[in-house]
């Protein structure tokens, strides 16, 4: 008898295991509010354009990617980025570095520390996203969606940069 109920408690375990990872998959395939974009799996493996450091509440320190097709197109001096195009933010703490502030014997190394504030992307389809300068915007939190009102804040701040397609980033050669 004891033998039996071991055995079956070794079986939930195994399912409740087996669970976790179909679960974990599930969040990448949500899609964004308004925009309907579902998470890039591969955007890390994405060409660099620029960095930047943001002061402020932000305080973090932040890669811009391209696809294949946004990377060709800042190449380019392109000012108009062609249907396809994918840019990608993504962020991290930016921390003091004391293993290279001892080496340097003073108080300047700046890294990367733990990953924060999603990552989020732009992605251009020019009839799809008419509405909004042809880009469709998408910000996701371990592959989790950002709900509609923080999507409805990123096109009006991106407009002041009409004039180079909404994209403030220029690529750092
Ligand atoms: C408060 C204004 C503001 C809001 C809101 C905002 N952005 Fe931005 N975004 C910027 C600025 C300014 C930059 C350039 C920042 C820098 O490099 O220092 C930027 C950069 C980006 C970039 C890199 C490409 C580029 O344009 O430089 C992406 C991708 C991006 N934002 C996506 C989004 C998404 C998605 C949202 C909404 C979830 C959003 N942004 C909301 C102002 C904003």
């Amino acid at each position: 008898m004891f033998k039996r109920l071991t055995v079956s408690a070794a079986a939930v375990a195994v399912c409740v295991i087996a669970s976790v990872p179909f679960d974990a998959g599930r969040a990448d395939d949500e899609a964004t509010p308004i925009f309907g974009i579902k998470m890039f799996p591969g955007y890390r493996d994405w060409r660099l354009i620029s960095v930047a450091h943001e002061e402020g509440k932000l305080n973090d320190l932040r890669a811009i990617l391209g696809n294949d097709i946004a990377v060709q197109a800042y190449r380019e001096g392109n000012q108009i980025f062609p249907d396809g195009s994918v840019i990608a933010r993504i962020a991290w703490a930016y921390t003091s570095s004391e293993e290279n502030n001892n080496v340097f014997g003073q108080r300047q190394s700046f890294v990367a520390g733990e990953p924060k504030e999603g990552v989020q992307f732009m992605v251009k389809d020019s009839a799809k996203y008419a509405a909004t300068g042809g880009w469709g915007f998408a910000q996701f939190f371990d592959g989790k969606p950002v709900e509609e009102t923080v999507i409805k804040t990123c096109f009006p701040c991106h407009e002041p940069a009409k004039a180079h397609d909404f994209v403030f980033t220029r690529y750092a050669p």
